[in-house]
């Protein structure tokens, strides 16, 4: 366990935003030792600002916590949440191995540097291309979700004269309490086998000559708050016989508002760790892949305030929006906001803050109070670290933000601002 360094001494701040964040002397906020808004000076808005050891604190905690339970384990992280060069290598830096979705995220993680042979592939509509692409990688596991992926693999396996350990992805028929969207775990679901279809998978790979089936993967949802369903879901999957790989993938939530309170990681470990030596045996290489739990709390936004409205609400319209952080619109997620030369100034007024697009549902917080919100102030909202920059799209031709590290007061950017000339780099003319 490390210490509970979120809200720094003297500030306000709440366990949202960054570990190690605070109200500087001068009384803006300050992320990773930076002022916010000198960064927003420096590198323009909106940005996406990430507290270095606030990413690398929770690789370990993740780490530490099932070293400390579990003989056997790796900790993956779910690259999904921030497909990002920078934040590949930092967390293979801290040991994490990493699961990839698609031919890109594997593409940019092999960039990275990771290694291979500890990249897991998942998808439930993997192209002949990405397995392919998997195959000559060298990554370690490929996670099947259908039968129809078992027969492609095994195709272009058999045409490599490869053999390749898989993993198979069942649907235990467990879900968490958390938006339909992020829910996967129920038995009417687009990812993993049904136990039937399981069944017959693990039959038909006995007899493979080019894929060995070495375990299973269960992942029930995303942002749950509950232990209970993964619980639960250990349970599930022990009804598919005995293998040596059991990856439990991700889920555990984040607090994305200051009264949201997730379980610790320690517990969360503890939950599964105990469920998995009660009914699959402590003998079993366990996986785990966090995406969200360790990355959304690393990061915070700085906006930009354009225009301020005054009719039946107040509306703080900042430079960005939903093509920066899509949550809100996707799932109604629920930010806070803050003003970052006053953070903790009392607000008065309740305040939507809306971007820049063309949507009238395009709100980044709802309710916010802000205290006298003006044009030229700097917003800051926390906890966009997971699913932000991923989900980041160029709606109304607005350039993607950079992103920016934050270690001990330095700054360096990791990923440039998206330029007009980027928008347009795909174009091919006459
Ligand atoms: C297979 C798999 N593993 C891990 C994750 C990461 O989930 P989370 O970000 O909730 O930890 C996801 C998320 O969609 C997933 O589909």
């Amino acid at each position: 366990m490390i210490d509970d360094p979120m809200i720094a001494t003297g500030s306000q701040l709440s366990h949202v935003y960054p570990r190690g964040s605070r109200v500087n002397e001068r009384g803006h906020l300050e992320v990773g030792g930076c002022d916010a808004l000198e960064l927003a000076r420096e590198f323009g808005t909106p940005v996406y600002v990430v507290a270095e050891d606030d990413l690398r604190a929770r690789a370990r905690e993740f780490i530490d916590a099932l070293g400390a339970q579990h003989r056997d384990y790796d900790v993956l992280f779910a690259s999904k949440a921030f497909p990002c060069t920078a934040v590949y290598r930092v967390l293979a830096d801290e040991g994490l191995g990493c699961d990839v979705a698609s031919g890109g995220e594997l593409a940019l993680a092999l960039r990275a540097g990771c290694d291979p042979r500890r990249i897991y592939l998942h998808g439930n509509a993997k192209s002949t291309a990405e397995l392919r692409e998997a195959l000559e990688a060298g990554v370690g596991q490929i996670v099947l979700d259908s039968l129809h992926d078992c027969e492609r693999l095994a195709a272009i396996a058999a045409e490599l004269d490869r053999r390749q350990e898989v993993l198979i992805r069942v649907t235990p028929g467990v879900s968490g309490d958390t938006h339909r969207a992020i829910s996967t775990g129920q038995a009417d679901s687009k990812f993993g086998f049904s136990f039937d279809d399981a069944r017959e998978a693990i039959e038909r790979l006995a007899g493979s000559s080019h894929l060995t089936l070495v375990g299973v993967h269960a992942h029930i949802g995303s942002q749950l708050f509950e232990l209970e369903p993964f619980r639960a879901a250990v349970h599930a999957v022990a009804e598919l016989g005995e293998f040596p790989v059991y990856n439990l993938g991700g889920g555990l939530g984040a607090p994305y508002t200051a009264a949201q309170h997730p379980p610790a990681v320690a517990d969360y470990v503890e939950t599964i760790v105990t469920a998995v030596h009660e009914v699959l045996g402590a003998d079993k290489r366990l996986l785990l892949e966090p995406g969200r739990a360790l990355v959304a709390n690393s990061t915070v936004t700085l906006y930009a305030v354009e225009t301020v409205k005054r009719n039946v609400s107040t509306w703080v319209a900042v430079d960005g929006g939903m093509s920066d952080n899509l949550r809100p619109m996707l799932y109604g997620a629920a930010y806070e906001a803050l003003i970052a030369d006053r953070p903790l100034a009392v607000g008065e007024e309740r305040c939507q803050i809306a971007g820049k697009h063309c949507e009238s549902g395009d709100v980044l917080a709802r309710d916010v109070l802000l205290p006298a919100p003006a044009p030229g102030d700097v917003l800051a909202t926390p906890a966009t670290g997971a699913y932000g920059y991923a989900l980041a799209n160029n709606y109304n031709c607005v350039p993607r933000p950079p992103v920016v590290f934050c270690r001990e007061g330095s700054a360096r950017l990791v990923v440039r601002r998206e330029t007009y000339q980027d928008l347009a780099a795909r174009d091919v003319l006459e």
